[in-house]
């Protein structure tokens, strides 16, 4: 019973990590054409960056409690370099996060964005495509486990 209630968490979590990575990547392809879009999406990319993390949350804490709780055996190596691609999405997040906070700075109402804005904004969209990415490749690896 234990077992099945955490895996259900750990699809809660998936749910909500891949989700909130794939919204998030289509509204910012969005709001690339769409100026509407683009103003709004301060107001919309917080609520998905929580979610994101809170999956992640979810998915760390009900996968370690499945590992222990498991009763059939599991492919170790799978999961050891399912791990590690785990450290690399929380890694990138973070970086992400200072990226966000660094744009947020830069940002000066009624003036024209700064170079050093620019390159912000290209990094964050590098490593929010790498970090999408790196969810489908976790989704991929735990299908084998
Ligand atoms: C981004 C993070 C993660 C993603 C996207 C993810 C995704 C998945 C998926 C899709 C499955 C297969 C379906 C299922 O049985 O639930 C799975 C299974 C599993 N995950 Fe994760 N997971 C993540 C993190 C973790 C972590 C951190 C651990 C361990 C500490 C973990 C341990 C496991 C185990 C043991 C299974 C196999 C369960 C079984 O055989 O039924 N996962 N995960």
């Amino acid at each position: 019973m234990l077992l099945e209630i955490f895996n259900f968490l750990h699809f809660i979590g998936l749910a909500w990590g891949v989700g909130g990575a794939t919204a998030a990547a289509i509204i910012s392809m969005k709001a690339e054409k769409n100026p509407e879009v683009a103003a709004s999406l301060m107001k919309i990319i917080p609520a998905l960056s929580k979610l994101i993390w809170a999956g992640l949350v979810l998915l760390i804490i009900s996968g370690i409690a499945v590992t222990s709780l498991v009763k059939w055996p599991l492919d170790t190596n799978l999961l050891l370099i399912k791990h590690a691609l785990v450290v690399l999405i929380v890694a990138i997040g973070a970086l992400i996060f200072l990226r966000v906070k660094k744009m947020q700075k830069l940002a000066k109402p009624g003036e024209k964005p700064s170079e050093e804005f620019f390159k912000a904004k290209k990094q964050l969209g590098m490593l929010s495509i790498t970090n999408l990415a790196l969810w489908y490749l976790i989704v991929l690896i735990s299908a084998f486990v």
